[in-house]
């Protein structure tokens, strides 16, 4: 057809960037898709919060059933954060013959065992760059463009709100409740923000990220993993004066055919590249055997990063091009547990 239909569900901070973008930039989605993007439908709860977007007439509904039960939409934007009822949510909507495109990892890094053998069953796409670094290209990256090689490494700052509040404390010596609190206000923290500094949002990413780059199936919750809530101010300013900072790294590593996975506050010298990165950015460096190490860095959390990366997934659903589905399902459709190993 001409054109795509599609349906946002949940409209919180990355679903009213994703409707933004629909909305505004039209031209700009069917250069790129070779058809018109058409935002149809977006689901929230309470049909009386602002939500800082101005939707045409008869998009906004409270009715999930309203899409599930339209036959013309293509695509569902799942982007209800938690468990359920996204995971419910995603099931019935391929069941009736909707494409996915979520950002929620900590739902596949849960369920993405039993979403991506549903979807190949019922011969349908789940793309989720936006779940992994926000706007940073890592999924694609690591399942396409780096496909030649076999990664030997990869490690990085995958949780924007950790690396916002040690940024935020490090540097401008603020508090650590103050900068949660602000992390949470500017859209960057989980809805529960215990996710973010306990590490396991971090987890759940690398777990997914793992699976790409290794084809292993972590259970992220074996991913021995600590949190910057434990951090101390003082911890900060030992750290500044031996010459270092402190980030939340996740890192997973191939050694001797095992896989070495670790999410942990780790002091990392300033002046490099991954010291130096700040607020809500995240980074990740990778190691290909052919291809050395690669550096990525931008913006891992928030509105218009996060939808810039779902709104690239729309349209490569739009023109059927989402190849990292498909090698996911092969990955998934395996059984290849990953020899997880406990670092002291
Ligand atoms: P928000 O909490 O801001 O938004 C969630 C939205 O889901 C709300 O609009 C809420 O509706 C809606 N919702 C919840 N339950 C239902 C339901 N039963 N029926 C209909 N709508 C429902 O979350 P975010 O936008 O920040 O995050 C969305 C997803 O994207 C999460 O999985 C998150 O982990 C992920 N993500 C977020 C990033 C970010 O920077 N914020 C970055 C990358 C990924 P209502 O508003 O009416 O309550
Ligand atoms: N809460 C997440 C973070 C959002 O801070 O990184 C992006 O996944």
């Amino acid at each position: 057809s001409s054109r795509t239909n599609v349906a946002i569900i949940g409209m919180g901070t990355v679903g009213a960037g994703v409707a933004r973008l629909l909305i505004d930039h039209g031209d700009r989605t069917a250069r790129h898709a070779g058809k018109t993007i058409w935002l149809s439908k977006a689901v929230v709860r309470d049909l009386n919060k602002p939500r800082g977007i101005d939707l045409p007439a008869g998009v906004l509904t409270d009715s999930i059933d309203e899409v599930l039960n339209d036959p013309e939409i293509d695509v569902v934007v799942q982007l209800i954060g938690g468990l359920s009822p996204a995971r419910e949510t995603m099931l019935r909507a391929m069941e009736a013959g909707k494409d996915i495109v979520t950002a929620n990892k900590a739902l596949l890094a849960e369920h993405g065992g039993e979403l991506f053998t549903r979807a190949r069953e019922l011969g349908r796409s789940i793309a989720f760059e936006a779940a992994v670094a926000g706007g940073v290209p890592i999924v694609a990256n690591i399942s396409q463009c780096l496909s030649a090689n076999q990664i030997l490494s990869m490690e990085g700052i995958l949780n924007g709100t950790s690396n916002f509040i040690v940024s935020q404390m490090d540097e401008k010596g603020a508090g650590y409740e103050q900068t949660v609190k602000l992390a949470q206000e500017l859209g960057y923290a989980e809805a529960d923000p215990a996710m973010d500094v306990d590490g396991t949002d971090a987890a759940q990413k690398l777990a997914i990220l793992s699976h790409l780059a290794f084809g292993a199936t972590v259970d992220w919750r074996d991913i021995p993993r600590s949190g910057i809530d434990r951090l101390d101010p003082v911890d900060l300013q030992y750290a500044s004066q031996l010459g270092y900072r402190i980030k939340l790294l996740a890192a997973a590593r191939m050694i001797d055919g095992e896989l070495e996975l670790s999410v942990a506050p780790t002091l990392v010298r300033k002046g490099t590249p991954m010291a130096e990165v700040r607020d809500a950015y995240n980074a990740i460096r990778v190691v290909g055997d052919a291809v050395g190490p690669v550096f990525y860095h931008g913006l891992g959390a928030g509105q218009m990063p996060t939808a810039s990366a779902v709104v690239a997934d729309i349209i490569d659903t739009a023109v059927g091009r989402t190849p990292i589905t498909f090698q996911t399902l092969e990955y998934f459709s395996k059984d290849r547990p990953a020899r997880t190993v406990q670092r002291d």
